[in-house]
């Protein structure tokens, strides 16, 4: 899809559909009004008849409107004119991209005049870039017929001549992390048969070769001789070989230390031999969302070629029951020496991620943030909207927690209390995999931060916001906008 950014009268540009936005109450925006005065009131007279009253996200096709270029205009609901803000001017964008009439393929928008509090030129124009690719994602379906791509392909932005240099670098900004979203949405949705831990690998490298990133794919003789015990536990049940990805972006200063991510790669989590239950086990697929959108913010960072180092660090393998499976009762040992009980093999995610977080001690990080679909009470405590997060630094999360505003891609800080520690003792080795049903996504972030204790370390539990279930079943590229935005702002102050 390609975007432009153009400034001059609404009217003569010619386009398939010109969007013009109207507020709650048939209150026209600068540019409806405009149009309206050209085409002798058409908008008064379509809202006038009741048939829109520019209500949030409600929208209308008009035809034929005397005195404008475009084929069409849709006008597209603002709500209040007072309450208008991002989350508002996004839902509108969306709704905007869904009315499209069939076949249409470019369009322009008028929408960044309108005025929102705390927020600016940049910012609309990226939520808008960034809302619009998200909006016309068709999922990578393997089908006799494979799925066409969404036919619109042009998209103009109409901003004031003053404003045009924010609005380019915001389009550029907002199509690198859409970029991202989408990888990390294709690789959600593959198949677990398809995207296996080597196919990640390959994933990796191909990323690699594209943006100029140092990769390795260390294989399972490498791992062993890394000692990782604990993260070769969780891979023995499957005939799949586990693989442990690392990425590098170097383009920060010398000497610069590196932010890493590390990514949970569980291609598909079965539970191991305290199986899960059958219902929704298909679900388990997205298990490697954590690795995907560390690949997505890779992506996003190559499409920016942000001044900065980056690290990614992602451990893969699958969580299968069989004869050579982990046992509730085994004990591994850690990379780092800690010993570990696995009370329930379906707590697999941490006993990978210990070991990566070890390995992350090589790199001297400024920052270590992992991401992962950890837990399934962090759901519960937080449903679906934000991500659950956790840290040894309140200033690190305190950066986390503004990039995710600032991107609509939110967390929510939770507690990593001392008190909660205790939960994990275990009579037969160091330290327990499993907590107790009591504040199960804490527990599992207390897990994590025994072997976090060298830097400063966030962890995202992102086992609601990654995926959506029912109808739109899918991958969703979060939080590439939160993680991309955190680096953006880290390459600004390492300026
Ligand atoms: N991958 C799951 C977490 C999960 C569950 C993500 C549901 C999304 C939806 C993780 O490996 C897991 O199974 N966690 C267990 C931990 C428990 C055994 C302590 C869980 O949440 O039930
Ligand atoms: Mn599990
Ligand atoms: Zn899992």
């Amino acid at each position: 899809m390609e975007f432009s950014i153009k400034s001059g009268n609404p009217e003569k540009l010619r386009t398939d559909c010109l969007v013009v936005g109207v507020f709650e109450g048939r209150k026209l925006s600068d540019s409806a009004k405009h149009i309206d005065t050209l085409a002798n009131k058409a908008i008064s007279e379509v809202l006038k008849s009741g048939d829109m009253e520019g209500k949030l996200a409600s929208t209308l096709v008009m035809h034929h409107v005397a005195g404008v270029t475009a084929t069409r205009i849709l006008l597209v609901g603002l709500g209040k004119q007072a309450e208008l803000t991002e989350r508002h001017f996004r839902q509108a964008v969306r709704a905007s991209i869904k009315a499209l009439p069939k076949g249409v393929q470019n369009i322009a928008f008028t929408l960044t005049e309108v005025s929102i509090k705390k927020s600016d030129i940049q910012s609309k124009a990226s939520h808008l870039v960034e809302t619009t690719i998200d909006a016309t994602y068709v999922v990578n379906a393997i089908k006799e017929k494979k799925p066409e791509d969404h036919p619109l392909d042009k998209v103009t932005v109409l901003v004031e001549k003053s404003e045009t240099a924010a609005a380019e670098l915001a389009v550029k900004q907002g199509q690198s992390i859409a970029k991202g979203m989408r990888l990390t949405k294709d690789l959600g949705n593959l198949p677990p048969n398809i995207c296996t831990p080597t196919y990640l690998g390959e994933q990796a490298k191909k990323l690699a070769k594209e943006y100029g990133f140092k990769v390795e794919v260390l294989d399972k003789a490498q791992i062993e001789k890394l000692g990782m015990g604990s993260f070769l536990g969780v891979a023995q049940g499957s005939l799949e070989p586990p693989k442990l990805i690392v990425l590098q972006h170097n383009k920060g200063k010398k000497n610069q230390k590196p932010v890493a991510l590390v990514g949970k790669g569980i291609t598909f989590d079965t539970g191991g031999i305290s199986l899960k239950p059958g219902s929704d086990m298909d679900e388990m697929k997205y298990d490697m969302c954590g690795a995907a959108s560390v690949l997505g913010t890779f992506k996003a960072v190559g499409e920016l070629d942000l001044p900065l180092n980056v690290v990614g660090i992602i451990p893969t393998c699958d969580n299968m029951p069989s004869g050579n499976a982990l046992k509730p009762g085994d004990v591994l040992t850690s990379m780092a020496g800690l010993t570990i009980e696995v009370l329930n093999t379906d707590a697999e995610g941490r006993l990978i991620l210990c070991d990566a977080l070890t390995y992350a001690e090589r790199f001297e990080p400024s920052a270590v943030v992992d991401i992962a679909t950890l837990t399934g009470a962090c759901v519960i405590a937080l449903g679906h909207h934000p991500s659950g997060l956790f840290s040894n630094n309140d200033s690190l999360a305190k950066e986390l927690l503004e990039a995710g505003e600032k991107s609509h891609d939110r967390a929510w800080q939770m507690p990593l209390w001392e008190e909660y520690q205790s939960q994990l003792d275990s009579n037969f080795a160091d330290i327990a995999n499993i907590g107790g049903r009591a504040g199960g996504s804490i527990t599992a972030a207390c897990f994590l931060s025994r072997f976090a204790k060298k830097y400063d370390w966030a962890h995202l539990d992102i086992a609601g916001t990654a995926w959506k279930s029912g109808k739109e079943k899918g991958g969703t590229g979060r939080p590439v906008p939160l993680l991309t935005t955190f680096l953006i702002q880290r390459a600004d102050k390492a300026k």
